[in-house]
């Protein structure tokens, strides 16, 4: 992806990328054009005052103009350019006021994202367009780098401590993510999506979690679930007495409560023991220890699409 404005660099995809290119390309300039000057110094000097004969070398002396000016000129450009520079490293290190903050940790070899809501992903991230965000980094275990090209912007991810940065991006699309830092055998594999989406398109992905992996029924979907969320600590799915009812042959059927009211194993009955477990306790299992889980509706479909195998 090149930029049309700017050949050596790829496309600008932060709010902040503009500036660290700003910056570069004036460093760029600044350097092209004192090494053009100073070469063409040096070649003039080297024809005019080239030795021939009959012409003696005089020495110069000394010349205080000269002398201040080769001294202070360049002490001022750095100068510039330090405050320039430091400019923008501030932007990009120090997050906005209500920043969304999520969570960066790597791990030989992937990236792992948590959202502020809790919910985690591997090696994908989706952010909201035009939402400052700030990246809170850490490490499981060796070295690794959190670098985002398209943001200009990278930070070592450190064992034993966090480090951070920000940015805002600001088109649709992908953002691809890198490891920076040679971290093993697969560091070069330890890749990383970040997609871009509207706001509303962000929102109803953290409304509704994660989806599914292509090509997954939701009977599969589910049955990943139930092993995800711990479901199989307590409820066996082949009629062995555990302590929590056990999920074979529970679809559709007629369920004895401790209250002594009966009710159908459907929908709106499963969707409540899993987000209220304490509203409707089955006969015979006294014992309240569930805690409430926070599904959403896809995931809450897929374990009952699972549950329905389990005959
Ligand atoms: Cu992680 Cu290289």
């Amino acid at each position: 992806m090149v930029s049309p404005d700017n050949f050596q660099l790829p496309e600008q995809l932060s709010t902040g990328a503009a500036e660290v290119d700003d910056l570069y390309m004036f460093v760029y300039w600044f350097s092209l054009i004192f090494t053009a000057i100073i070469v063409a110094v040096m070649i003039y000097c080297i024809v005019k005052f080239r030795r021939r004969p009959g012409v003696k070398a005089e020495p110069v002396g000394h010349n205080l103009v000269l002398e201040l000016v080769w001294t202070f000129a360049p002490v001022v450009f750095i100068a510039i350019l330090f405050h320039l520079g430091f400019k923008v490293y501030v932007h990009n290190a120090v997050a906005q006021e209500g920043a969304m903050e999520i969570r960066v940790r790597g791990r030989q070899w992937l990236w792992e994202f948590q959202y502020p809501n809790g919910s985690t992903a591997t090696n994908e991230l989706k952010l909201p367009v035009g939402k400052p965000v700030k990246f809170i980094i850490s490490s499981d275990d060796v070295l690794h780098s959190f670098y985002v090209p398209g943001a200009r912007l990278k930070r070592d991810a450190v064992p034993g401590m966090y480090t951070n940065i920000t940015f805002t991006p600001n088109k649709l699309g992908p953002m691809q993510v890198f490891c920076a830092e040679y971290c093993g055998t697969s560091h070069s594999g330890m890749l990383s999506m970040i997609e871009v989406m509207t706001p509303e398109a962000f929102q109803k992905f953290l409304d509704e979690g994660d989806k599914p992996p292509a090509g997954t029924s939701p009977e599969e979907y589910g049955a990943t679930l139930y092993k995800k969320n711990a479901c199989n600590t307590c409820h066996s799915v082949d009629g062995a007495k555990m302590p929590g009812p056990t999920w074979k042959g529970l679809w559709g059927k007629q369920e004895q409560m401790a209250d002594g009211s009966t009710v159908t194993v459907d929908e709106n009955y499963i969707k409540e023991s899993i987000l209220k477990p304490q509203a409707k306790i089955t006969a015979g299992f006294t014992t309240t220890q569930m805690p409430p889980f926070t599904l959403k509706d896809p995931q809450i479909d897929a374990i009952i699409a699972y549950m329905k195998t389990l005959k």
